[in-house]
């Protein structure tokens, strides 16, 4: 079978695109150890109410400095809606959705997730200067997406 010039360069660079691309992936999750959420675990969307440690959402201190924010995302709210910790606090957002992917974005941090139903996301963030930081649905979710929001209020 002749195979025409163009077709061979056409051929090659995209050998080289797949290569390049997945020694990327490769290097992002080896090397960078960057992966997707779900490493916290998986969780049935439909007993999220009844499955620790979201039957009890709020936030509690686990060690001295140390907390756990437990937090559902639902269309279109954030349960509970408002969590405080004193300055310095070191805290550990535990999260996950009930029914649609939600956004999770806490303003002025890096704390910035998907919540995806099926699977828990967790970050770790300290909160150094009191002050109050709105957490934000930055993913669409329909009709009620930008009323959903929550406070942290760093004390
Ligand atoms: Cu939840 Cu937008």
């Amino acid at each position: 079978m002749e195979v025409e010039r163009y077709e061979e360069i056409f051929l090659g660079i995209s050998g080289v695109v797949l290569v390049v691309f997945l020694a990327t992936l490769f290097y992002a999750a080896f090397g960078m150890h960057i992966h997707m959420m779900g490493a916290a675990g998986a969780i049935d969307p439909a007993k999220v109410a009844q499955t620790p440690p979201f039957d009890h959402p709020g936030v509690r201190e686990i060690a001295p400095g140390k907390y756990e924010a437990v937090i559902i995302g639902r269309a279109w709210s954030f349960t509970p809606k408002t969590i405080e910790v004193p300055a310095g606090a070191e805290v550990t957002f535990l999260a996950t959705s009930v029914d649609v992917d939600h956004g999770f974005y806490v303003q002025g941090t890096r704390v910035n997730m998907m919540l995806v139903p099926g699977q828990i996301s967790r970050m770790t963030y300290r909160f150094n200067e009191p002050g109050t930081h709105m957490l934000i649905c930055h993913e669409y979710c329909g009709l009620g997406h930008q009323f959903m929001y929550g406070r942290i209020v760093v004390k």
